[in-house]
């Protein structure tokens, strides 16, 4: 067996976006295109020689044979070991906590997240630090620059080996230690939660829906929850992960999870449902009869940690994204602790997390997480959710009326524009960008404009500067309108327009969101001429 040094060019658009590389899978598979970037991956990080990495995917279409060139390319490049999911496959958050578990210089993880996947559909793959968290924006940039120079990578001629079996094996002299997938996430979570109260409660009859949408989730879920906790057998659904995720567009929330969504709003619905995403970090919730958002799971998630044993102490601080609601600052400030606002993508709680600066972060793109690895974490927050409702023995419906009783509510919404021209896009964007100066004072919709701009983000830990993360518009009443555009997508441009609007009172609880935001929605088709630019006049997903 040899270590082999192929020729190769720069190809164009080996840029990663919020979450690692993303493109459609024929690319992905196309000569040399997984090759150059990996080579630019070890390249970035300053070689892999001597270094012990993760390595695991989300069981995608090309997980299989992306894995076996990866592990030949870590040999050729001097690598001391990998350590591998069965099969290759890893969650997002099983990755990462092996990553740190077992104090290696990083993983590589294969994945779209909730992407569709298949042949015709999305490939990705992204490299994480030593902490476990996503490579930081320095990394990805220097990983970019390499792609446009590279002229050779390295790989060695081995034999695929047998990922199916458990256990040490080697390639080309590099160690490899094959590990089921699910053993030492299953593990860590038991640390956290009182999987006791949590196995009762299930013993005494509550029920539950989870939805693994053919994912990665599907092993975990049915493990933890029917194998440890004593959910009814068949409480996971699509639990077999497929390469195509059964066609499914495996994205938990109310427009792809609608299955879920028609049970749990159903006769006899369960009490309480969940899903998880293509990679596992993302995580939906349900009560019966009421959908809870992610910015509100992520308050009521920090306002209630301290019932679960391994936040018994308290909170740090509680982190969220730029667009994601302020239901969560006003428990921070109610508890008296940190609350920072970062930029969209996890990797931006990385620092707060390693400085233990926070302790909880989420973003109303259905992600939510703590400092117990650096990514977010589907099953973390449902096991959260339920330890919370097995402590305090009420309804999903009951615990988030108490919460907008005490702290308000943040109504809010996210409309998608999909798959819109790139350079539409572009347009409308700078458009409304040369407008916000001249914003503050103006009425929109008998709103007044308070204050717009272009989020810029100091990373209070090590001081780098994060510019043009998405336009906001603040108005007085504290209603807020976000625009940006997708940072993941493999198709066009998509326009995320954010949305929220806090009611104090008790008046405003119960509103259809969409009702209770129709002013600010309608202020940011006029302010951002969303029809005019882009021909487009309603959203294809709303969250
Ligand atoms: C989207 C979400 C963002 C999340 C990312 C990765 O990114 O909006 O919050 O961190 O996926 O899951 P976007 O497509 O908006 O750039
Ligand atoms: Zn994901």
């Amino acid at each position: 067996m040899t270590a082999l040094t192929i020729q190769t060019q720069p190809i164009a658009g080996q840029k990663p976006g919020t979450s690692g590389l993303r493109k459609k899978t024929p690319v992905f598979m196309g000569p040399h295109y997984l090759q150059n970037f990996v080579q630019a991956i070890f390249d970035a990080i300053g070689g892999a020689a001597g270094k012990t990495f993760v390595l695991g995917g989300d069981g995608r279409y090309f997980n299989d044979r992306a894995a076996q060139i990866i592990l030949k390319m870590a040999a050729a490049n001097g690598a001391a070991k990998v350590i591998v999911g069965q099969n290759a496959v890893l969650s997002t958050p099983a990755a990462s906590h092996l990553i740190r578990l077992n104090k290696t210089d990083g993983g590589i993880i294969m994945s779209a997240s909730h992407n569709p996947g298949g042949p015709e559909e999305d490939f990705g793959v992204k490299f994480n630090m030593a902490n476990g968290g996503p490579a930081p924006e320095s990394v990805t940039e220097a990983m970019y620059q390499r792609t446009t120079e590279i002229t050779e990578y390295r790989i060695s001629d081995a034999p695929d080996i047998d990922l199916g079996r458990v256990g040490p094996t080697t390639v080309d002299g590099m160690a490899v230690e094959v590990v089921d997938s699910v053993t030492d996430y299953a593990a860590l979570m038991e640390t956290l939660f009182d999987f006791p109260a949590i196995r009762a409660m299930f013993a005494g009859g509550f029920r539950m829906r989870f939805d693994a949408m053919c994912a990665v989730t599907g092993p975990y879920a049915t493990e933890i929850l029917e194998n440890r906790l004593g959910a009814a057998p068949g409480t996971v659904t699509h639990g077999t992960p497929l390469p195509d995720f059964g066609g499914m567009h495996p994205d938990p929330n109310p427009t792809w999870a609608h299955e879920l969504m028609e049970e749990m709003f159903g006769a006899d619905a369960p009490d309480f449902g969940a899903a998880s995403d293509g990679d596992g970090d993302r995580n939906m919730v349900v009560g019966r009869g009421i959908y809870v958002s992610p910015s509100d799971s992520l308050a009521v998630l920090a306002a209630n940690a301290h019932l679960a044993p391994g936040y018994a102490g308290g909170l740090k601080g509680v982190a969220r994204s730029m667009p994601t609601s302020a239901a969560a600052d006003r428990v921070a400030a109610a508890l008296g602790i940190g609350q920072y606002e970062t930029p969209t993508g996890w990797k931006f709680f990385g620092n707060l997390l390693d400085a233990g600066r926070a302790t909880i972060c989420g973003e109303e793109s259905f992600g939510t997480g703590s400092d117990h690895v650096r990514e977010k974490d589907g099953l973390w927050a449902v096991l959260l959710w339920l330890n919370i409702l097995a402590v305090r023995k009420q309804t999903v419906a009951q615990i988030m009326a108490d919460h907008f009783a005490k702290f308000g509510r943040n109504y809010y919404s996210r409309h998608d524009f999909e798959a819109i021209a790139t350079d539409k896009a572009d347009a409308m964007m700078a458009a409304l960008r040369a407008s916000l100066a001249g914003l503050p004072g103006q009425t929109v919709e008998g709103m007044e404009i308070a204050g717009a701009d272009d989020f810029a983000y100091t990373d209070p830990v090590d001081g780098s500067v994060s510019q043009k993360q998405g336009v906001r518009v603040m108005f007085t009443d504290g209603s807020r309108i976000v625009m940006r555009l997708s940072g993941t997508g493999t198709e066009g441009a998509t326009l995320r327009v954010y949305l929220e609007r806090f009611t104090p009172g008790p008046d405003g609880l119960d509103h259809d969101p969409q009702e209770a935001l129709a002013p600010v929605i309608r202020a940011a088709h006029h302010l951002a001429r969303i029809g005019e630019f882009t021909g487009r006049t309603d959203p294809n997903v709303i969250t």
